[in-house]
């Protein structure tokens, strides 16, 4: 497999008034394309924070993010929206849905900072709540919804764009087991049979075993736990 994404010497610091907190310093990362990994760790290790770095939500303080060769943390503001868009999905543990927005609209939204036809949008909107189960569903409001119908319709929009990479960050956190299960069989299909990269936070040992390769990341740096698949 080739790389996907390298962080390299990555420093993360937040500053708050007269403190300054260290989040990683020399934080090292190579991802390969088709790869699944799970990234567990306490409460304040940097989880989040890593996959905002992934995803090009924000910028590391120090060292470089490289995504199929090219420098991210070099790109402006609009560059780094538009690479977002055409590159990353995320899925969140509350769904993020739009409340007042049916399952198809809530899917659609990524696509609308595209060039595409409304008749176009509606065509992969369509595919891709398929994809989730969810195309009977296209009408229904988020609260019309089990929490796990939500999350696939999260899923939906987060493949929508057709990116290389998926973010999730606690994707099975509110669900009980049995849902958390399908979520997570749904991302493994994902990653297996559409070659989606995909980099899943989890406290769950459990979700992790989903994943090829397992990251404990701790005080800053990262301890492998094992290969799986
Ligand atoms: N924008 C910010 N400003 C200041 N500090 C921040 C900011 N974002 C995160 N932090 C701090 O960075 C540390 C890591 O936070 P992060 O959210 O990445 O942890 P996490 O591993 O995702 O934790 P959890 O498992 O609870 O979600 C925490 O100490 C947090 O307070
Ligand atoms: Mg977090």
């Amino acid at each position: 497999m080739s790389d996907l994404i390298t962080i390299t010497d990555a420093a993360k610091r937040f500053v708050k008034g007269r403190e300054t907190i260290s989040i990683f310093d020399k934080l090292n990362l190579t991802i390969e394309a088709g790869d699944f990994i799970a990234i567990m760790g306490p409460s304040g290790s940097g989880k989040t924070t890593l996959l905002n770095l992934l995803g090009g939500i924000d910028r590391p303080t120090d060292g470089a993010i490289s995504f199929d060769g090219a420098r991210v943390d070099k790109l402006t503001e609009s560059q780094l929206s538009a690479w977002r868009a055409a590159n990353i999905g995320f899925i969140f543990q509350f769904y993020n849905l739009m409340p007042m927005l049916n399952a198809a609209r809530n899917v659609e939204l990524p696509l609308l900072l595209t060039g595409l036809s409304a008749k176009e949008r509606a065509r992969r909107v369509q595919a891709a709540l398929k994809i989730v189960g969810l195309d009977q569903r296209a009408s229904h409001l988020p609260r019309e919804m089990s929490g796990g119908q939500q999350q696939r319709v999260a899923i939906a929009r987060a493949i929508v764009a057709d990116p290389k990479m998926l973010l999730c960050d606690e994707p099975t956190g509110d669900l009980d087991r049995k849902t958390a299960d399908e979520i997570l069989g749904m991302l493994q299909l994902l990653n297996r049979e559409m070659g989606k990269t995909i980099i899943m936070v989890t406290h769950d040992a459990e979700a992790a075993r989903y994943a090829n390769r397992v990251l404990h990341l701790d005080k800053g740096r990262f301890v492998e736990q094992g290969a799986m698949a």
